[in-house]
């Protein structure tokens, strides 16, 4: 008690005066003799700015039991503290135990000790004695001589992560960590080779042989080595690339970047396999936002024979909105690593043929059929012309075999253990995977609950490979029942478990009109009013603790024997998810009340945001404008079925805690359309400018709609006044007329009423303007679809000089 108290008091009156001496004093230097223990007080050796600070970082903090440390490089000023280096050991997990300390030696460099005094790791110095340790303001921790001559730094022994400033020659390369919070070597590489290819691949960890890579930049020139690159580079402005002997460059950074200045950069190796740049704001509270990464689909980009593909061994790849693979065991097999979700999964059962063949019944086994799955590779048997059911029964009476494939009358039979398992929309074949339905262990029943936290995971991995398998609605009455049937039991853990713990989404909440009723305290506070009804602010229990904000739509369009499909709809939307959509929680159906409940945005609409009496900042209007765009290109073209929004327009894009945009209302429109296909047409014309001329005519509704409405809602951001505001004068009411004028007639200035910031950025503005009037074209075909969209905005092609939208109309306005 009292040395608790003693130790209370030093730390009262000590802490400032080591806040003080850690702030006042520091200039980033380290003398040789300085020393850090994990877990002690002491501050960790900053850079000058306090940006980067090197020292030991606690792992696993939500478990005390596991008192590890991590000595490493890190953000310090961010709430994360992410690591960008630490020391990687090759056989060894570099995590420490509380007491470890590292000394700044002459002769040695930076030595690491267990408490009990063993060295574990050391900077290993070849020539020369270390006068001095720095840490940079660029996060690179370097050992120099008397003669200032550098000895040794992080940047040349890179980990997972590079930053702006490092470079990566022939024959460097990246190791993935094991897990987010795991730093023993992982299996993917980056690496630069000596040819001059940048690839990604899987090695075999306790060989280090290097698989297939499933990334090849193609910077080797067989033909004329001087075309060839030597060296990547990561510059200062956040720009990556390749660099060829003949001073040419190959761009991995293809998109223009944020400011340097505002923002910290870095490109990691995940540990899963996915190679990204990442860009965080210096000033904000936010998440880690990706710039670009590779490959483009890790779940089938990983070929070859070798190894087990994204995922484990059995194990199906599904890809997330980031690019980041989600991996799932197929009902029937459950984690071989319960700790381990992206490792293999085994079967609940024995399948073999033992003894001849005697140890199988194939009266035991039966299949699960799973709908846009396939097993490339484990192949080893063919059978052309077969129908399904022939197909089935030979598996079944194969004792080798663990799941066929069939596709237009070939059958393809696949042994265990299965490997690059993907799913994939586009994937046509119908997949079965044996299972034993009867005996001791029947894997068709989910087992009842386990009482630990680690075995949920099973259950949830058994959700998802139904889910994967049968038709969405005997899906959603399945996760409903599922889910109201254990989520008292799991609430807390359930819900900060959902997004990504390798199921596949299954997070949508139902609600009785009873609750929904008391979180809106009978719904008082009314925050919004759209085509679709009327919505409300409410409040939710999302744990045991804590609570959420959230918006209630109630649908004031009510269908009699839509309930399928609402179902299957709702379904849709809540698996829909992407950082520039809002998301769906859960929803409400029963008998006339139907209502979606929706995460609570702060920020409101982006119309009060544009139409206020401040006109919001240049660069936070054009990064709304890219994110919109990103929003609709999910729903364009990423989602497993295309989603039209039908009604983009700024009333129905919301803004988050950092003006980030987020598109709300989206497969409403489906939704309310199904037995009623001219109420959508009515519901829509309400929202005078934003809709195609093709709502007008007989012609067929397209995405092209949204891109028409995206480019009036482009303009609005350039110009900041509504599509259509007669205030302004006839001459100037439409905006989209007014604007082809001012673009025709170059004349800028008086689109964005004089902004100065958008005016010194008119090339920017320029363009933007030329995309929009792409945007508006009255004929459909004309328009661009959203991805040509976004790659114009994002300066990946050039725009092309837009023709007159409205080839009849007569001109008007900005003289
Ligand atoms: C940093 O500060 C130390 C002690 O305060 C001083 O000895 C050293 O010269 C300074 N280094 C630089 C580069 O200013
Ligand atoms: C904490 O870690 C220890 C050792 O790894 C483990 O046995 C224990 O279950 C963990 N506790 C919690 C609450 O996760
Ligand atoms: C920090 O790094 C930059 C870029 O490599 C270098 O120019 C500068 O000299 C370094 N600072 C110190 C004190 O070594
Ligand atoms: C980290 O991963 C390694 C390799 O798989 C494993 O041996 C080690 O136990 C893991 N460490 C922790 C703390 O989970
Ligand atoms: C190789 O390419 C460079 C230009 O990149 C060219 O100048 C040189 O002549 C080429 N060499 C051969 C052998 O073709
Ligand atoms: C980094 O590269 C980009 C694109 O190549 C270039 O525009 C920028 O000027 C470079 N910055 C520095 C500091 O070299
Ligand atoms: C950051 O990501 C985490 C996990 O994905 C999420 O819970 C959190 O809301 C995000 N925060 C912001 C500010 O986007």
């Amino acid at each position: 008690m009292a040395s608790a108290r003693l130790y209370f008091r030093f730390l009262l009156f000590q802490l400032p005066y080591y806040l003080h001496l850690a702030i006042a004093q520091n200039n980033g230097t380290v003398p040789v003799g300085a020393t850090l223990t994990a877990g002690s007080t002491s501050f960790p050796w900053l850079s000058p700015s306090g940006d980067f600070a090197f020292g030991f970082r606690q792992l696993d903090e939500e478990n005390s039991s596991n008192d590890l440390f991590l000595l490493s490089i890190f953000y310090n000023k961010i709430p994360e503290k992410t690591v960008v280096w630490y020391t990687d050991n090759k056989d060894q997990n570099p995590a420490v135990p509380r007491g470890s300390q590292v000394k700044l030696t002459a002769d040695q460099g930076l030595v690491l000790n267990d408490p009990q005094g063993k060295q574990v790791w050391s900077s290993k110095i070849d020539i020369g004695t270390v006068a001095v340790g720095h840490m940079n303001d660029t996060g690179n921790f370097m050992l120099a001589s008397s003669s200032s001559s550098r000895l040794w730094d992080s940047f040349s022994n890179p980990t997972d992560t590079l930053l702006p400033g490092q470079t990566m020659e022939t024959e460097q390369g990246l190791f993935s960590r094991k897990s987010d919070t795991n730093f023993s070597r992982g299996r993917f590489q980056f690496r630069l080779l000596e040819d001059g290819n940048l690839v990604l691949n899987i090695a075999n960890l306790a060989t280090g042989f290097a698989y297939d890579a499933y990334y090849i930049s193609g910077t080797y020139d067989p033909a004329n080595s001087s075309n060839s690159g030597y060296r990547v580079m990561f510059n200062e402005s956040g720009y990556m690339y390749i660099l060829r002997r003949n001073g040419g460059r190959f761009d991995l950074t293809t998109e223009r970047v944020v400011p340097a200045a505002d923002f910290y950069y870095r490109a990691t190796l995940n540990f899963d396999g996915v190679f990204a740049q990442y860009f965080y704001p210096k000033n904000g509270n936010e998440n880690w936002s990706v710039a670009w990464s590779e490959p483009e689909n890790i779940c089938v980009n990983i070929g070859g024979e070798m190894g087990s593909g994204a995922c484990g061994f059995n194990s199906i790849c599904s890809l997330d909105s980031d690019r980041r693979p989600k991996c799932a065991c197929p009902k029937g097999y459950s984690l071989l690593d319960e700790n381990d979700r992206y490792g293999s999964c085994k079967p609940d059962f024995e399948l073999s043929c033992w003894g001849g063949g005697q140890g199988y019944n194939k009266e035991l086994f039966d299949f699960h059929e799973l709908k846009n799955i396939n097993w490339p590779q484990s192949d080893y048997e063919r059978f052309k012309p077969y129908n399904e059911v022939q197909c089935k029964n030979s598996c079944l009476s194969d004792c080798f075999c663990a799941a066929v494939i069939f596709e237009d009358g070939s059958c393809w039979f696949k042994k265990l253990p299965l490997s690059n398992g993907m799913t994939d929309s586009r994937i046509a074949s119908k997949a079965f995977i044996k299972y034993k339905n009867k005996g001791d262990d029947p894997p068709s029943v989910p087992r009842p609950p386990d009482p630990e936290d680690k075995k949920k995971s099973k259950m949830m991995n058994a959700t998802g490979s139904v889910l994967l398998g049968s038709s969405v609605f005997v899906n959603f009455a399945f996760v409903c029942a599922f889910v109201l049937g254990f989520f008292f039991i799991y609430k807390k853990k359930w819900i900060r478990n959902s997004p990504g713990d390798g199921t596949i989404e299954t997070n949508l909440r139902c609600f009785s009109y009873k609750e929904l009723e008391e979180a809106t305290d009978n719904f008082k506070e009314e925050v919004g009013r759209g085509s679709f009804g009327i919505v409300y602010k409410g409040v939710i229990q999302s744990t045991r603790t804590s609570t959420t904000a959230v918006a209630v739509k109630k649908l004031d369009r009510v269908f009699q024997d839509g309930e399928r499909e609402f179902k299957n709809e709702v379904f849709v939307i809540g698996q829909t998810h992407h950082k520039n959509l809002v998301r769906l929680l859960g929803f409400c159906d029963e008998g006339q009340n139907r209502l979606l409940v929706y995460e609570f945005l702060n920020n409101g609409t982006l119309a009060s945001f544009l139409f206020g009496n401040l006109k919001p900042n240049w660069n936070l209007r054009t990064n709304i404008a890219f994110q919109i765009g990103r929003g609709l290109l999910y729903l364009h073209e990423d989602c497993s079925s295309q989603i039209i929004h039908c009604d983009i327009k700024p009333q129905n894009i919301l803004l988050d805690d950092h003006y980030n945009a987020r598109i709300s209302d989206f497969g409403l429109a489906k939704l309310l359309t199904l037995n009623q296909s001219k109420t959508i047409k009515t519901a829509i014309r309400g929202t005078k400018g934003y809709v195609a001329p093709e709502w007008f005519r007989n012609s067929k509704i397209t995405a092209k709609v949204d891109v028409y409405s995206f480019g009036v809602l482009l303009l609005e951001i350039i110009a900041c006044r509504k599509s259509f505001d007669i205030e302004m004068g006839e001459e100037y009411a439409i905006l989209t007329d007014w604007a082809f004028d001012c673009y025709r007639n170059g004349k800028f200035d008086a689109l964005v009423g004089g902004d100065m910031e958008a005016m010194n950025d008119v090339e920017c503005l320029e363009k933007l303007v030329m995309v929009s009037i792409w945007c508006i074209q009255e004929d459909p075909s004309l328009r661009p679809t959203i991805k040509k969209v976004l790659q114009m905005l994002e300066g990946v092609v050039e725009v092309s000089v837009p023709p007159n939208p409205y080839p009849f109309s007569s001109s008007m306005g900005c003289y």
